[in-house]
């Protein structure tokens, strides 16, 4: 259906704005995917240009998130579509345009800020919650990485409890998706050599 092409399309270009990419480049004249754990993610900003920076890209990161669900609502209501189904579409698109961008070589961010926002504009009190995981696991283990997989594997959790089923699928990828950007993360984590936060080594 011609709604959901456009969606798709809309979605994955929104996702190729990557804020970390512009924010380094703008800031230090670098390529973000050169410096620190090369991601090009908030948490790599933060490492290697510090707070103000990384809050920008988390900012950014989200903003798109909500900005592609908004947008797939607001068509599929003009275009009088499933705004459910044409959300969660949005979501998927949005993360994946993220993650594997056309316009920067298919190598792009890990999607977490990004999963966030699409989350937090369908269902924010999941999101919050997540993201409240999220927030306690960093702050005990001092583990971005860490925080990201299990606050992101909380969703479909979360959307099992609540018996959405659209929803657990869509929370599955993003779940899935993560798991796979963090292969090499959860590697470290598991031998010992995982970056905390604050080192930028
Ligand atoms: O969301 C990214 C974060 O979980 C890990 O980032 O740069 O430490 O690989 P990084």
């Amino acid at each position: 259906m011609l709604v959901y092409l456009i969606i798709i399309v809309v979605a994955y270009l929104l996702g190729n704005i990557s804020t970390s990419y512009i924010v380094a480049k703008r800031l230090a004249g670098v390529d973000i995917r050169t410096q620190g754990s090369g991601n090009a993610g908030s948490t790599n900003v933060l490492r290697t240009m510090g707070k103000k920076a990384g809050a920008l890209t988390f900012g950014g990161d989200v903003l798109k998130g909500v900005v592609a669900v908004g947008f797939a609502r607001i068509l599929a209501y003009y275009m009088k579509s499933d705004q459910v189904t044409c959300a969660y579409i949005a979501v998927v698109a949005v993360v994946i345009g993220h993650n594997w961008p056309a316009f920067l070589g298919f190598k792009g961010g890990k999607g977490v800020a990004t999963s966030l926002g699409s989350m937090l504009a369908i269902n924010p009190v999941l999101a919050l919650t997540c993201l409240a995981a999220f927030i306690i696991i960093v702050l005990v283990s001092k583990y971005v990485s860490l925080g990201s997989v299990l606050g992101i594997c909380l969703s479909p959790v979360l959307m099992l409890i609540t018996h959405n089923t659209k929803g657990i699928w869509v929370t599955l990828f993003l779940s899935a998706s993560v798991i796979y950007t963090h292969r090499a993360n959860i590697k470290r984590l598991l031998n010992g050599t995982e970056r905390k936060l604050g080192e930028k080594k």
